[in-house]
């Protein structure tokens, strides 16, 4: 049986939220309908965030109304705090993101609050999301690395993951949030967490900044996880993460998945065309090397 691999397009989130130049709303909705015409069956639609901490996401709620919503596909947004959860209800979010971190000084410096505050803050959002019929994911950011404290190790990683998990997230998702795992680091983060969580559970979040997240994702793919985070072009980075490139950019993940049998749902061309109409729209190159190729 051919196997299945879900995808996760965070460009409109994680791709859009460190941009300096202002990306109006009618960008960035349409961005998003055709990531979702592309066949990708979850869109990262914007973050409820405080507008002082990450500008660029101020309009999520703009933004959220005015999409028209493909039937099946589902439109997470972020929401740090039960602030944030409010305006994603009365946006209508039908899947909301709590965001953690395997690192306390990156966790101050992303939320400003400690890894076990995190966790009290989230509890309210998750509570109310159940009761909501609304879907929590989790991130972990920092994984396979912290900008702030260099090495993080599975052991690190484990209890914050559990915890989301235990508190009710459908889904854990594994930010590299500075690209720097390589898939041996990956294979064993994902061992580790196998252990206790169940892999269908996991997702991988791989930022590409050293190069590494498409071997990384073959690598977790191997140790069992079927769901990933990718991001249009390759667009991205993380704020609070200096230096830190765009996710792997998900034409490539598309790419490399089909072409070894693995079945994405997503329709390459118009993935491309999305990347190239966005990158023009940003006044850049695309940052997929597929794009590049097939455009050339
Ligand atoms: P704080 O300053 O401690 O918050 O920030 P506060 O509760 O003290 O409130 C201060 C002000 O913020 C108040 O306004 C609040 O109303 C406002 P004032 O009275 O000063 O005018 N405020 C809000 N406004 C809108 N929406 C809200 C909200 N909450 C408070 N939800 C806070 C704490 C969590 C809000 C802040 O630190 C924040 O917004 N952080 C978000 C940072 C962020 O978005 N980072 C990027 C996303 S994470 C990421 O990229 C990693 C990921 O991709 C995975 C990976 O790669 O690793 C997910
Ligand atoms: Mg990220």
């Amino acid at each position: 049986m051919t196997q299945t691999i879900s995808l996760v397009e965070v460009g409109p989130r994680d791709g859009l939220q460190n941009e300096k130049q202002t990306i109006d709303v009618a960008t960035k909705v349409a961005l998003i309908e055709r990531l979702a015409d592309a066949g990708m069956k979850s869109v990262e639609g914007g973050a409820f965030v405080s507008p002082k901490w990450v500008p660029q996401m101020a309009a999520s709620d703009e933004v959220m109304q005015k999409i028209k919503r493909a039937p099946g596909v589902s439109y997470p947004v972020l929401t740090p705090n039960r602030q944030g959860y409010e305006g994603a209800r009365a946006a209508k979010a039908d899947t909301v993101a709590v965001f953690g971190a395997a690192s306390e000084s990156f966790s101050q410096k992303n939320i400003n609050c400690s890894i076990e505050e995190s966790f009290e803050r989230f509890k309210p959002i998750i509570e109310a999301a159940k009761a909501d019929g609304v879907r929590v994911r989790g991130y972990v950011s920092c994984v396979l690395g912290c900008p702030y404290e260099g090495a993080i190790s599975p052991s690190q990683v484990l209890p914050v993951a559990r915890t989301l998990y235990d508190l009710g997230c459908y889904e854990i998702s594994l930010g590299d949030t500075i690209g720097a795992g390589t898939p041996k680091e990956t294979k064993a983060l994902i061992k580790l967490l196998a252990q206790e969580l169940p892999i269908s559970a996991l997702a991988g979040h791989f930022h590409d900044t050293y190069g590494q997240a498409l071997s990384n994702i073959w690598a977790a793919i191997d140790e069992g996880v079927t769901t990933f985070d990718c991001s249009v072009s390759g667009l991205g980075g993380c704020p609070y993460a200096k230096g830190a490139s765009g996710n792997v950019a998900s034409e490539d993940v598309v790419y490399s998945l089909e072409r070894s049998g693995l079945k994405t749902g997503v329709n390459l061309d118009k993935l491309i065309e999305t990347s190239l109409w966005i990158s023009e729209q940003l006044g850049r190159k695309p940052g997929s090397k597929v794009t590049l190729a097939r455009s050339a």
